[in-house]
């Protein structure tokens, strides 16, 4: 089947791009559906927006974890991206010569295709980005109009985010999309915590920075799918495709990659010229492989990498269950914290281990839909006549927690399962840490049990 699709759509790309236009939206092939963790919002959402309503119950609190909105590459990419431009020379004249897959209108695309990505807004929120935040609080607005008011009041409503220009901005569209760009004007935003444990544990995490992060065994499954069979007919095809009369390198293929999702994302109804390297098959093994990276280094592989994800859990339910806590608290921050929150909490386990020796197709672990830009995860505090029930939605979507047999989950039902991370969260023993002190001094610190105090204020 697959044979037959590929050999299908390579057939297409001779006929009119109409055409073929029209095929990739018909096919369970859009492109856009398989950028990883540069998947733009607008492919994501849950359109539907209507008042979430269950009888006998009312929203009443909501806490939020977001993960900042479409932005532009790091400066090692935007660098990377820049020897594209060689590249596309290249593509040109071999197409000239009468290599290369390419239609004429694509061509013409490439031909206007340049770089021009400022080195100093590195990470920048793009205008995207900030479109992905302000709708994004109208429809949550909408769907829970008790938890969300439409007035800003400093004590019920908390912003928190990353010291991060991504991050604070996100903050800042997300509200102007709960109270308009006017009222915006007056929120006093507190400034960003130096270190916040809330978002981003796993940055001062020691045991994990050393364990998992800098473990070369950590990349050992991604390293092999690099090296792949399968891996290196995807160069081979692609270059083949772009006309290129040497096998690119995985390193450009993956560039090219990048680039494609980065392109989409920050152009509605655009999709990058950079795309055109890749069909169905290609950029499925390219979506993989970096689905290998994101499971072993973020997701299940390794307990250490989500059970210090507690931190945030703990957050969540105190400020869900202490009446002094906010009504409102969005949190915003970055794909490591929101996909370890998953992990925490259950959520896309794959069957086994996701390996570079067979891809899996059917995983659930798939960041095109678990982690794009603006990914999000909610929580939202019903008061329902028999008690109080906590609602989940990740990408706005419901979706049922894997240790409840509903959506809309007894709030008992969740701090009885999830009392480890609420009452057992020590930070300094899950990480072996103890801020500023060496390790020696950490264990016997740790030893003494002097380090809980610490976390207590989180
Ligand atoms: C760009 O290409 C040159 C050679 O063509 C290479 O030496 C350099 O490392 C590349 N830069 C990046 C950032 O990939
Ligand atoms: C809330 O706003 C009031 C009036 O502007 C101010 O006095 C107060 O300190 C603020 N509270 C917080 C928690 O920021
Ligand atoms: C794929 O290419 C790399 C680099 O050229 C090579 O080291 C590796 O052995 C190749 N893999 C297979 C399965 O042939
Ligand atoms: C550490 O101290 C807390 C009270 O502050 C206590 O509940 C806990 O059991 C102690 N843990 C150990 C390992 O002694």
């Amino acid at each position: 089947m697959t044979v037959f699709v590929t050999t299908f759509l390579v057939a297409l790309v001779y006929l009119s791009d109409i055409q073929v236009a029209a095929f990739i939206k018909s096919n369970d092939f859009g492109i856009e559906n398989h950028l990883g963790s540069r998947t733009p919002y607008r492919f994501k959402y849950n359109k539907n927006d209507s008042p979430v309503i269950y009888e006998n119950c009312r929203d009443h609190k909501i806490w939020m974890v977001i993960r900042h909105g479409t932005r532009l590459p790091g400066v090692k990419d935007i660098m990377k991206a820049q020897n594209l431009t060689k590249i596309k020379q290249e593509i040109l004249l071999q197409h000239s010569n009468g290599k290369g897959q390419l239609s004429m209108k694509q061509l013409k695309q490439m031909e206007d295709w340049y770089n021009d990505i400022p080195l100093e807004r590195d990470k920048f929120l793009t205008l995207e980005g900030q479109n992905e935040m302000i709708q994004l609080a109208e429809r949550m607005q909408r769907r829970f109009p008790h938890a969300m008011k439409q007035s800003y009041d400093n004590k019920t409503i908390l912003f928190r985010y990353t010291a991060t220009q991504r991050a604070q901005q996100s903050a800042r569209y997300f509200a102007t999309g709960l109270f308009g760009e006017k009222d915006v004007r007056r929120i006093v935003f507190p400034p960003a915590h130096k270190i916040d444990k809330v978002l981003r544990f796993y940055k001062y995490c020691d045991k994990w920075q050393k364990q998992v992060k800098k473990n070369p065994e950590t990349y050992k499954e991604y390293n092999l799918f690099g090296i792949s069979r399968e891996m290196n007919e995807t160069l081979e095809y692609v270059s083949k495709r772009l006309g290129l009369t040497n096998v690119l390198t995985l390193e450009m293929v993956n560039t090219i990659y990048k680039l494609c999702g980065y392109e989409t994302a920050w152009h509605k109804r655009h999709i990058s010229v950079w795309c055109n390297a890749f069909d169905d098959k290609s950029i499925k093994v390219l979506e993989y492989y970096h689905d290998l990276r994101s499971y072993w280094l973020d997701g299940y592989a390794n307990e250490l990498t989500y059970r210090q994800g507690c931190v945030s859990m703990r957050h969540m339910f105190n400020s869900l269950t202490k009446e002094n806590r906010p009504r409102a608290t969005f949190l915003f921050t970055h794909s490591g914290t929101l996909v370890k929150i998953l992990a925490h909490l259950g959520l896309y386990k794959p069957e086994a281990p996701l390996t570079g020796s067979k891809m899996v197709n059917d995983r659930q672990w798939r960041t095109s839909d678990i982690d794009s830009f603006a990914a999000n995860l909610a929580f939202v505090l019903f008061k329902c006549k028999g008690g109080d029930r906590v609602l989940t939605l990740h990408q706005e979507k419901i979706v049922r927690l894997p240790m409840c047999s509903e959506d809309l989950c007894p709030l008992k039902k969740l701090t009885n399962y999830f009392q480890d991370s609420i009452h057992n969260c020590n930070f300094n023993e899950i990480c072996g840490t103890v801020e500023g002190k060496d390790e020696a001094t950490q264990v016997t610190k740790s030893k003494l049990n002097l380090t809980l105090r610490v976390n207590e204020e989180l």
